[in-house]
This record gives C-alpha cells, sequence and structure tokens, in this order.
C-alpha cells in the first residue's frame, strides 16, 4: 500500500535527523517503528527466548495503555503488534486491537508473529476478515525431534495440521491473504536445518522467509553462536536455497547474521552518520508500561507512566541516548558491546524504509508532520533525484 503524506513526511523527517543529528537531541519526527507489546502471556518455553530466563510476571497490555500509542499511529513506517509472548492466546483482544489501529489508520503496516500452535485455519480466517496482510510464523527446525526440544511446548504435529489446514482453506476462499511469513533463528543447534525448511516453506506457501540469528539472550547460548566455519556452511546453503528457492519466495538473511549483505550498494554500517539509528527510529512498549529502545538490551530506560507518548519519545531519557549516539561520548557500553552487531538490522535500508526526502527545503513546511503547504518528496535512484506525489509509491 502507498505511504500516506503524513508518513513520507516523517520519514524524510527521520532522514534529515539521522543525517545531520542536532545537539539536544530531540527528534522532530515520530517514531517510524512502534513495537506493542500485547502480551507477555506465552504457551512456551523456547531455548533461545527471553522469557526462557527472564522473570517477568504474566500480563496483558491494559487497552487504556495501548490506546495512548495511538497518537504516532499515523506517522509511523511500521508497526509490530507483539512482544516476549504469544499473541494468540488472547484472539479476541487482540483482534480488539487490530480493529483500533486499522480505524485510525487504514493504512497500517500491521505485522504480529506467532508460534503457529494456535493458528488453526478458523483463527487464520479471523484474521483474514480482519484485514492483517501477513502473518509471521516461527519455525526453527522441520524436524519434529528438534523442533520440540527447541520450542519446548510445541508439537510438530499440531503445527503442521495447522498449516495444511490453513492451506486447504486458502484454495477454498482462492486468496492466499494474510501472507504468512517463516522466521527462523540459527545457531549452531540448528542451522543444518535450513534446506529442510526451505522445503517447509514451499510446501506451506510461504511468502517470505526471515534467517536471523540468534541473540545469546539465554546464559550458556552464547556457545551455540556460529562459528566462521559455520558461516562459510550457511553461506554455501544460502546459495543454494536462493538459486532453487528464490522463484517461490524471498529468503532474507537479516545482516546480523554476519553473511554478506542481501542489500544493493554500500554496506548497510555505511547509512548513517550516527552510532546506531534505534533512538531515532524504534519506541517498543511493552505490557507494564515500560519503555524499551532496543529489542535485544532488556533494560527498560523509562515508564510510559504519567507521561504521554510524545513526552516519553522527546524525554530526557530518549534524549540522552541520542546525544551520545550523535557526538559519539557517552555511548552506554551495552550499546558499544552490541552483541553480533545487531544494530545493523536497525540501518533504514535493512527494514525497507525508502530514502525519502523533500524536495522542497524543510525550512519551508515546518517542522511539524503533516504541516505546511503540500509536501513534495524525491528518492535518490541511481543517481537522479526522482520526485513523486505523495500518494504514490515511493520507490
Ligand atoms: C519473542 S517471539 C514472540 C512472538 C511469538 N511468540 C513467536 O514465537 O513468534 C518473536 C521472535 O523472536 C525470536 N527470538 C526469540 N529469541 C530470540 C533470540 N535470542 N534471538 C533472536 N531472535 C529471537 C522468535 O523466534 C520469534 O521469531
Ligand atoms: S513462543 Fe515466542 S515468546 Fe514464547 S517462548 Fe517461544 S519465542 Fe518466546
Amino acid at each position: 500500500m502507498a505511504l500516506s503524506a503524513e508518513k513520507l513526511s516523517n520519514i524524510a523527517s527521520f532522514y534529515e535527523e539521522i543525517d545531520s543529528p542536532n545537539a539536544h537531541g530531540i527528534t522532530p519526527n515520530a517514531p517510524l517503528l512502534l513495537v506493542l507489546e500485547a502480551t507477555t502471556r506465552c504457551n512456551f518455553k523456547c531455548v533461545h527466548c527471553a522469557r526462557a530466563f527472564a522473570d517477568r510476571p504474566a500480563i496483558d497490555m491494559s487497552l487504556a495503555l495501548f490506546e495512548r500509542a495511538v497518537p504516532v499511529l499515523r506517522t509511523a513506517f511500521e508497526l509490530y503488534l507483539f512482544g516476549d509472548g504469544e499473541v494468540l492466546l488472547n484472539t479476541p483482544r487482540h483482534l480488539a486491537m487490530i480493529a483500533r489501529i486499522y480505524q485510525e489508520d487504514p493504512g497500517a503496516r500491521l505485522q504480529f508473529s506467532t508460534n503457529g500452535k494456535l493458528l488453526t485455519p478458523e483463527v487464520y480466517e479471523l484474521y483474514a476478515t480482519a484485514g492483517i496482510h501477513q502473518i509471521q510464523v516461527s519455525v526453527d527446525a522441520a524436524d519434529k525431534e528438534l523442533y520440540e526440544s527447541m520450542r519446548r511446548g510445541g508439537s510438530f504435529d499440531q503445527l503442521v495440521r495447522n498449516l495444511d489446514g490453513i492451506v486447504a482453506a486458502r484454495r477454498r476462499l482462492k486468496t492466499r491473504q494474510p501472507e504468512l511469513h517463516l522466521a527462523t533463528v540459527i545457531s549452531q543447534q540448528n542451522y543444518r536445518q535450513l534446506p529442510l525448511l526451505a522445503e517447509f516453506a514451499r510446501k506451506y506457501e510461504f511468502s517470505r522467509w526471515y534467517i536471523n540469528t540468534e541473540h545469546p539472550l539465554v546464559p550458556g547460548r552464547e556457545l551455540l553462536r556460529l562459528t566462521r566455519e559455520d558461516l562459510v556452511e550457511v553461506n554455501r546453503m544460502k546459495a543454494h536455497i536462493t538459486e532453487n528457492y528464490s522463484s517461490c519466495f524471498p529468503v532474507v538473511f537479516d545482516a546480523a547474521t554476519g553473511l554478506p549483505s542481501d542489500t544493493r550498494g554500500s554496506p548497510p554500517e555505511a547509512d548513517s552518520p550516527v552510532f546506531c539509528t534505534v533512538p531515532w527510529q524504534r519506541f517498543e512498549l511493552k505490557a507494564n508500561g515500560d519503555v524499551k529502545i532496543c529489542p535485544y538490551y532488556h533494560q527498560p530506560i523509562c515508564s510510559m507512566n504519567g507521561r504521554s507518548i510524545r513526552d516519553v519519545w522527546n524525554g530526557p531519557e530518549f534524549r540522552r541516548v541520542r546525544k551520545a549516539f550523535a557526538s559519539g561520548s557517552g555511548i552506554p557500553s551495552h550499546c558499544l558491546e552490541c552483541k553480533l552487531g545487531m544494530r545493523r538490522q536497525f540501518l533504514p535500508a535493512s527494514l525497507g524504509i525508502p530514502r525519502v526526502r523533500r524536495t522542497i527545503p524543510s525550512a519551508r513546511l515546518g517542522t511539524a508532520v503533516g504541516r505546511g503547504p503540500t509536501p513534495q518528496f524525491g528518492t535518490v535512484i541511481d543517481g537522479t533525484l526522482v520526485t513523486f506525489a505523495p500518494e504514490s509509491e515511493p520507490v
């Protein structure tokens, strides 16, 4: 779907800021990537998940708290309605949140991820009716024994029963909406499953396959980190999979896997002068009201309690991190140690955020999103500035 003028303006504003960050840490853009943790409850205890060791109470996000994120929906590039938990445990609540999101922003690019246990054909059809365009299903092995030892609480037989039923329902309804996206997290424990998983993705008509490297969140799991030799083998598998399956679905290896980048042009590190783009881009609201910047650092930076989302976004906590990332001094140690260079995931090119520029200087437009004369936008394609109308597809 085309990006609205409000979203394009927000993206342009984001690029202006990360290209030339100001010294006080306030940013005129609103969050581009909004992550709302609908629940912390889960029916699994996966070996690699933060839930396997972090002692967080099982709660759902209150609808009052959820409502406080609504003011930035229209300007967000993308929205994830899930966190460390399984949203299908409370489908009516999740669907109510989805309805509210589309009411506020019919063009919302909304995604969620599930372990698939409760994704029966009936539930799939509910989400189709709700207007969801894609559902990510996390599967780390296509071998029953390994799957069940990693995705503890899961049943491989149940998963394939659900997927078989969904394939049949789609044929009956003559639609592939919502698309199914496969997500796999690899470590030494499972990367040899990739060829088998490619067949699995083809068989169950997945439209995209995203492969990420395991971020060692759980103590002891760092021993299973992919070695240089493993990466050589993964790269060989990648070549085979790309050759044989890319006509069925795109296969995306995350930049954090350490494999050569899939994106065209310069390496993603060269994309931005700031240490990491996350504090200008991402807002993660946990079910209990905590606010996080980074998915890979589990300490919240503050709480939403008594504050609006805009106050928090340009509040002292976000400003402090932005100032450090812009100046290169005072960068928190966990960021300097960013395991596996996870920040590369959040470079705009990795996320598919189009490189939007205003063709009228922002001073003439005013800085507030959505104000000023009709904005004009452009994007540089092969060295030429191509302009487009706000309602057209940017790239
Ligand atoms: C935390 S889960 C929550 C959503 C849902 N329960 C699921 O399993 O898809 C979201 C995604 O994070 C992935 N994940 C979990 N632990 C991870 C880790 N240590 N490193 C990278 N990704 C991880 C999961 O495999 C899943 O694809
Ligand atoms: S199903 Fe998802 S949230 Fe639950 S433990 Fe596994 S990765 Fe974590």
